[in-house]
């Protein structure tokens, strides 16, 4: 090689290897513990041992699904034509408004989280929007099986109350459902993605169910089993059935998608991690830092026996309603030792 030749060369080994060094150099944090790719993440380390430890005891339990909730009601909150912030936090700035939809408040059940987070905004001088989707992450990340959800930082403060009526309630037909996510940007298979976050549900103030009447058979483990549940004539003893959920379960736009899920967990986690990024980010500028960095992996799902979705108690196919004629309804061992479910809140 000439000597021209070898400089040209190492030249540009030279300026490619600064501009990997750039993509790749790490902030050190002024808690002299953390490195961050962006130094606006260094913050979010402290907030989330405080969350861990201080709102959610590092479990898997009524706070974190009453947050992963509430990046619902806040998020949805978005019409291109009525208004609202989308994923801005107004529902806790805005709480004296929100919370008398009745979606929200009284039997519509969020306002106790609301109360619970909103000392971590002035705590930690973030913003509420930002405290929402990082809590909902952080959360999330304490219930084995689920994917590590994203989140991003730089949501400025809300402006205004949302208005009425953009939550949707377990009374809609699927026609409004469908109707007010696609008005947010939402297709129908991204409701159907989003709605896994119901294997994590128990009831919190629904006149119908006692306090925390779980929503499937494993409401602490975010797996597939609600996707089964739900497309079951009967109930398994202490298990809570939302209406909208046993539609969409059933309805020929959604069906399949439903359906899909129960043998595809690893599509499911990965659609989910998906559609819960673009809630986290319903009307919000493009240029929000990652900070995925400072979300904790999940712990894995619980393998072995018992592990794979399942028929509960006695039920087997012949309980499953007909639906999506499109595939047959996978194959499934029964759980016999399922019978009936304790409520779940208070844990
Ligand atoms: C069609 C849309 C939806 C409807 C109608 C709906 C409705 C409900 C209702 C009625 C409850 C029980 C409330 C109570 O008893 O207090 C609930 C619980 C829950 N929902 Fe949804 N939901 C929908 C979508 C979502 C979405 C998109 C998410 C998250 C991304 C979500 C996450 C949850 C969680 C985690 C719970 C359990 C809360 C707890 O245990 O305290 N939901 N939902």
């Amino acid at each position: 090689m000439s000597f021209i030749k070898l400089l040209a060369f190492s030249s540009v080994a030279a300026t490619f290897s600064g501009a990997y060094a750039a993509l790749t150099r790490r902030v050190a944090c002024s808690d002299g513990v953390n490195t961050a790719s962006d130094e606006a993440c260094c913050s979010w380390f402290a907030v989330r041992d405080d969350l861990q430890e201080n709102l959610f005891s590092s479990e898997c339990g009524q706070e974190v699904r009453e947050s992963l909730r509430l990046t619902f009601h806040d998020g949805i909150a978005f019409s291109p034509t009525l208004g609202g912030g989308g994923a801005d936090g107004s529902i806790i700035t805005f709480a004296d408004t929100e919370l008398t939809y009745a979606a929200n408040g009284g039997s519509g059940g969020v306002e106790d989280i609301v109360d619970l987070m909103t000392p971590f905004v002035s705590k930690w001088n973030v913003t509420p929007g930002d405290l929402i989707y990082f809590a909902g992450a952080v959360g999330t990340s304490n219930c084995p099986g689920a994917p590590r959800l994203q989140f991003f930082t730089g949501r400025a403060n809300p402006v205004a109350a949302a208005p009425d009526n953009l939550v949707s309630q377990p009374g809609d037909s699927v026609d409004t459902i469908l109707a007010r996510f696609a008005d947010a940007g939402f297709s129908s298979d991204e409701v159907i993605a989003l709605l896994a976050s119901h294997s994590l549900a128990a009831t919190d103030a629904l006149t119908s169910g006692a306090i925390g009447d779980p929503f499937d058979s494993t409401p602490r483990v975010f797996d597939s089993q609600f996707f089964v549940e739900t497309r079951l004539t009967n109930a398994v003893d202490g298990e809570v059935r939302l209406p909208s959920d046993g539609l969409l379960a059933r309805d020929d736009r959604t069906s399949c998608t439903w359906q899909s899920f129960i043998d595809d967990q690893d599509g499911m986690r990965s659609a989910f991690a998906a559609v819960m990024t673009k809630l986290s980010l319903v009307n919000q500028p493009s240029d929000l830092i990652d900070c995925s960095e400072v979300i904790p992996e999940p712990p894995a799902a619980p393998s072995g026996s018992g592990a794979a979705p399942y028929f509960p108690g006695t039920s087997t196919l012949s309980d499953v309603d007909a639906a999506c004629t499109a595939t047959a309804f996978p194959t499934l061992t029964q759980n016999a030792a399922v019978t009936s479910l304790a409520p779940v809140n208070g844990d």
